[in-house]
């Protein structure tokens, strides 16, 4: 009975959502889309600005429509108050009254500090007033109406040896572009000049092999990366004749060499009973960065180790981490003991190797092992091995 009844109670509460859902698609009448559209994005200071809110009319029509620079309100439309516009004083913001109506607000002579993120709310004349946001940015620059947003680099960790794309983004108005450079450090190996022919050239650079036929005015691309390049990168836009403004942007590249092979285990005896002090190193590399290591036993880890980086062969380097502890009983539970080491690399690389701990009367023995529990395998596997050497001395 009680279960009926939660069930029923569940039910309605659906159908009451379903039914909200109905009537606000209902409402909504029509108004699928709202943007802002900002003209100019990014535009020179002194200059007028427009903001388009741009919605579609429904059969309620508008209650009112709000603008707010971040969270303030600066201007309001609303067609069932008189006046139906409404300027609310926000620190720089000059509307033009004449020009701003039910869908446009123009803002006259902006200053850079109105650059921001600014927001138009729509909302209808509808029984539960539903309303809509939309949001866009403008940028107000000094001189030249240009910005240099971002150098994106893809990886942003490369591999040794393999290729990377510097993408420089950058917006450019009221002037055309004069030239995009670019730097690693404070040397130019790259320049795109629309003007010259041809448009683009190469600084030698030792280690930087630029592949033209894939970079252009926003990218360059740069293949077999050698670590000599890990660092800082920018490019700087240059916006033509009159201003010459500049703007520059910096990123930071890192190029790693993965470790070549799984992290190696050793151990300071053969054989280990309950009681005995066990010593391992675990080795990884030689890799750059150099990993994270950790030891585990039996899936717990081993605490504290002493870990140590090495210099290894063309900068690459060797981590080594030893730990010391002593093996009880508890750890016998399910046979011998399996200690592992997991080397890591950031998100990039993930490896590991373990070894069974044999008491000497149990196995004579030490062997690698993948996982925990696979000891069982492993004797399969050594039976199988076994009938096939026979097998094959009596074949041949
Ligand atoms: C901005 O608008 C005002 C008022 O309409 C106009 O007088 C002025 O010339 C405009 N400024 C620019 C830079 O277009
Ligand atoms: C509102 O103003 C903008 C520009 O000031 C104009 O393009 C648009 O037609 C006007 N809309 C209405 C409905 O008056
Ligand atoms: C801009 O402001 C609106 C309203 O405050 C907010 O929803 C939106 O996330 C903001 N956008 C950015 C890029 O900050
Ligand atoms: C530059 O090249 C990339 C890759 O070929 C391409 O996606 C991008 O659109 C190009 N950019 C320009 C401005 O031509
Ligand atoms: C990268 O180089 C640019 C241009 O030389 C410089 O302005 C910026 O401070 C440098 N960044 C770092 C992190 O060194
Ligand atoms: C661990 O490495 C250190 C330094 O390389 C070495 O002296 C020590 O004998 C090693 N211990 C084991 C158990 O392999």
């Amino acid at each position: 009975m009680a279960e009926n009844l939660k069930r029923i109670k569940k039910h309605s509460c659906l159908m009451n959502a379903i039914l909200l859902f109905i009537t606000m698609i209902y409402e909504a009448g029509g108004i699928s889309t709202t943007e802002l559209r900002i003209t100019p994005r990014v535009v020179q200071k002194g200059k007028n600005v427009t903001m388009a809110c741009l919605y579609d009319l429904n059969d309620y029509g508008v209650y009112s429509v709000k603008w707010y620079k971040g969270m303030q309100e600066f201007y309001k439309y609303s067609p069932l108050e008189s006046p139906t516009t409404r300027v609310v004083p926000v620190n720089g913001i000059k509307v033009d009254r004449l020009r701003s109506n039910e869908t446009h607000v123009v803002l006259l002579r902006v200053m850079p500090i109105l650059s921001g993120n600014y927001s138009c709310e729509v909302i209808l004349n509808a029984p539960s007033f539903p309303h809509y946001m939309a949001s866009g940015r403008l940028d107000v620059v000094g001189i030249g109406g240009l910005r240099a947003t971002d150098l994106r680099i893809s990886p942003p960790v490369v591999q040794r040896g393999s290729d990377a794309t510097l993408a420089c983004l950058y917006e450019l108005t009221e002037a055309p572009l004069y030239s995009v450079k670019w730097y690693r450090g404070r040397h130019e190996f790259y320049r795109y000049s629309p003007t010259e022919v041809p448009a683009t050239k190469i600084f030698p650079f030792a280690g930087i092999n630029v592949d033209l036929a894939r970079s252009n005015q926003s990218q360059v691309v740069l293949t077999r990366v050698s670590f000599g390049l890990s660092g800082n990168f920018s490019c700087e836009v240059t916006a033509d004749a009159p201003s010459f403004a500049t703007s520059i942007v910096s990123n930071t590249m890192e190029v790693v060499v993965l470790p070549p092979s799984s992290p190696k285990v050793q151990t300071s005896q053969h054989y280990y009973t309950p009681g005995d002090i066990l010593r391992a190193n675990c080795t990884s590399g030689p890799s750059r960065p150099p990993p994270e290591l950790t030891f585990f036993i039996n899936d717990m880890p081993v605490t504290p180790g002493t870990y140590q980086v090495h210099q290894a062969h063309e900068g690459l380097l060797l981590a080594e981490l030893y730990v010391q502890i002593q093996l009880w009983p508890a750890h016998y539970e399910r046979g011998a003991p399996i200690l592992r080491c997991e080397a890591k690399v950031a998100d990039l690389y993930r490896d590991d190797s373990a070894v069974a701990l044999y008491s000497a009367n149990s196995d004579p023995k030490i062997e690698r092992v993948t996982s925990p529990g696979s000891g069982s395998k492993q004797h399969l596997c050594q039976v199988l091995a076994l009938i096939l050497i026979i097998v094959w001395t009596n074949v041949s």
